[in-house]
Order: structure tokens, then sequence, then C-alpha cells
């Protein structure tokens, strides 16, 4: 018997599975994973597969310490730092941390669409925020935090995804950044950043965390390693406001099982450590940059007339708006005919949102890609067709 693992998705044979947002199983990086866990064994002994430390262990948060402070503009060390299960075990840990029942948790809309499962996991009220190509709309934020307040409402928390944003791909502009912190700062509303694309950037780095603009803002900033290096070992970190990472870190969860993911987040170690993970980044930005460029290139040849979408600078996912009339509800029997599927904008979306569809390009390579837009770009011709 071998030891082949199942996996969340099954990919259906002669689809172009253009919904599923995951990393190429042929970009995770086998081989290192099993030398850092060779090493973790090795050197780590029992203390490798025991109860980990509340905050995690510490060559990795040394490790992203270092890392974070040469990149990113502000000075932190080991201490700073909470090792998480990834970004959604973190999410719904700040939720139980932080939400009261009857609270409002504040998201985009569109937001990431396993984020309002998440959410919806706990007894608070959502609340949407407009969004558009510079990313949240603060105005309306601030105008909405006051609406609730005046209801009787406590708004507890945003989450929100400024960076290479799921499903858009915008990026929120840097004069929001600022304003949004300060919001933030002014009215005591916690920031949960979910930085899941932060490493993956095509066209120069990434705009600056809302984390780094202001350590005393009540800003938790998650990194997650499921896109940087492989979303099985579910592991993340989290900085932020020492008074919100301290309560965090004394969640009961913790308190019973130490830091999740012990053994997989020293492999993580390991890997930041010995240099392995810079060099992987650079291989997955110079391999997804030309998938984006090839999902562009064929959308742009093939998709009909009345169909728009902005040119992500990193992440996953082109947001394609639909022809007027036409709805990504619809489209889905036609694509399926076709052999290509999406996400159906509706799902990310607190209202509506059935006017665009989320199209991923990290599955498959250049060539896979052109296909499933050639399919999706036919689909949507058999659509406006049937409801001539
Ligand atoms: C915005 C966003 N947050 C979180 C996740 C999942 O992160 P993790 O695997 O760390 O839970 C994803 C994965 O698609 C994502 O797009």
């Amino acid at each position: 018997m071998t030891a082949a693992a199942a996996t969340q998705n099954e990919l259906r044979p002669g689809f172009v599975e253009l919904a599923y947002g995951e990393p190429d199983p042929r970009l995770l990086p086998v081989d290192a994973v099993w030398r850092a866990a060779a090493r973790t064994l090795a050197e780590g002994g029992s203390a490798a597969i025991a109860y980990g430390s509340a905050q995690g262990p510490s060559i990795l948060r040394g490790a992203l310490a270092a890392r974070m402070s040469a990149h990113e503009g502000v000075a932190v060390g080991a201490d700073d730092v909470v090792v998480t299960g990834g970004n959604s075990q973190a999410l719904d840990q700040a939720l139980t941390v932080f939400a009261e029942p009857g609270d409002s948790v504040l998201v985009e809309s569109p937001t990431y669409n396993l984020a309002l499962l998440t959410i919806g996991d706990h007894p608070v009220e959502v609340a949407g925020l407009p969004h558009d190509e510079g990313g949240l709309d603060v105005e309306a934020c601030a105008a909405t935090v006051h609406a609730l307040r005046a209801q009787g409402r406590r708004p507890c928390l945003l989450y929100t995804v400024p960076t290479y944003h799921n499903p858009t791909g915008v990026c929120l502009r840097e004069d929001r950044r600022a304003a949004l912190v300060a919001l933030a700062a002014a009215e005591d509303l916690i920031l949960v950043e979910d930085d899941v694309y932060r490493e993956l950037a095509y066209d120069g780095e990434a705009p600056p965390a809302l984390w780094s603009l202001d350590p005393d803002a009540p800003v938790l900033r998650l990194g997650t390693f499921s896109k940087s290096l492989a979303p099985g070992l579910r592991v993340g970190w989290l900085t932020g406001r020492a008074d919100l990472r301290a309560r965090f870190a004394a969640a009961g969860m913790i308190e019973s099982g130490g830091c999740p993911s012990q053994f997989a987040a020293t492999v993580a170690g390991e890997l930041l450590a010995s240099g392995e993970y810079d060099s992987h980044i650079a291989t997955l930005r110079a391999a997804y940059r030309s998938r984006r460029d090839a999902l562009v290139t064929a959308l742009r040849e093939h998709a009909p007339p009345g169909c728009d979408f902005v040119v992500p600078r990193g992440g996953y996912f082109i947001w394609l708006g639909l022809p007027a009339r036409l709805t990504s509800r619809v489209l889905v029997t036609h694509a399926d005919r076709r052999r290509v599927s999406f996400i159906p904008g509706g799902r990310f979306s607190t209202s509506g949102g059935d006017t665009h569809l989320r199209l991923a390009f990290s599955l498959y390579d250049e060539a896979t890609l052109a296909e499933g837009a050639r399919r999706l770009a036919a689909a949507i011709r058999d659509a406006q067709r049937a409801s001539a």
C-alpha cells in the first residue's frame, strides 16, 4: 500500500478547472520539505513532535522576525511573532477571542468566499462594504461603523485582504491604507489583515502591510505558508499590537494543545533558516507571473466584447466582468458543457455579485490556461445566444 494522500479538490478529467485557487502540485517543494523534515527530527529530536510552546517554535519565529525586519521596514523580534495554523485558523481564533454574540463583523464585498464560511461559524452579523479598483471604500467603512453604533450594534472587527485581494486581485490604494489604519485607531476597530498573497508579487514588490504602517494601531496581520510553500503544512503566523497578540496566544485551545502544527512549523522554520524558502519564492513568482500573463493574453484575444478585468499585479486570480445582462450563475451550465469551471461572483458577495466570476491561474500551465480561456469565451457566447 502506498501513502498517497487524499486532497481537498478532485479535478474532473477533461475539464480546465479555473475555479480552484490552489497551488499547482508540481510547484510544491517536496524535496526541500523532505530534507527540512529530516533535519528537524535529527536536530530537534522529541521536541519537534512534542506539544509546542504557546507562541510557536523559536526557529520559525526568529527566521520570520529577521525576514520581516529586512523586508517590511519594521523592527520585529522573535517574541513579536505568534505561529498559527494558517490564516483560516487564525481568523477563526480571532473571532473566538474578540467577537461577542451579536457583534458586527465587517467585510469587503466581494471577499474571500471561504472566510464568509468561517465567519458564519460564529454568532455574529456580517456587514458588507463596497470595494472598487482601489480596494475597500474606506469612507463607506467609516460611515458603516458609525451607522452600526447608532443602531446599538458593536462593529468588533474588519476582515480585509488589502494586498492581491481574493477574488478581485486588486491592492488597496496607498492613501486608503493610511486612512484605514487611522480609522481603525480612532474607532478602536480591530483590522484582521489577511496577507496570504504578499509573496506572490509579479510587478515589483507588494505594497506595505497595514500592520507595518502603525504597529500601535489595532491590526492583526495574518501571514501563511499556504501559497508560498505548501498548504498541507497548515502553518502561518501573526504580527500585530502586543495586547491583541497576547489575547490571541492565550486562547483556551492554545493553552490546551500548544501552538498548532508544532512539527510542520519547525519544518517551515528550517526552510527559512536554510535560505531555501527565498529561492522557492523566486521560482513561484516567475512561474505564476508567466501564467498570469498567459491567461490575460488569452482572455484579451478570445473574450467577447463586454467582458472586462483589471490585470492583477500579484496573487492567483482574475475577476472577470461579464457582458451586460449575463450573470455568472446562468453561465455555469454553459461552462460545464464546454468543460471549464469558475466560481460565480455571488459566492464572494454579501449581496449580488453575479455580474462577475473568479478565474484562478495557479493550477495549470500556460497552454492549458489559454485553452480554458477559449472554452470560457465559447461558453459566454453560448449563453448570449441562448438568452437572445
Ligand atoms: C484570502 C485567503 N485567505 C486565506 C486562505 C487560506 O489560507 P490558509 O490555508 O492559511 O488557511 C486563502 C486561500 O485560498 C485565501 O485566498
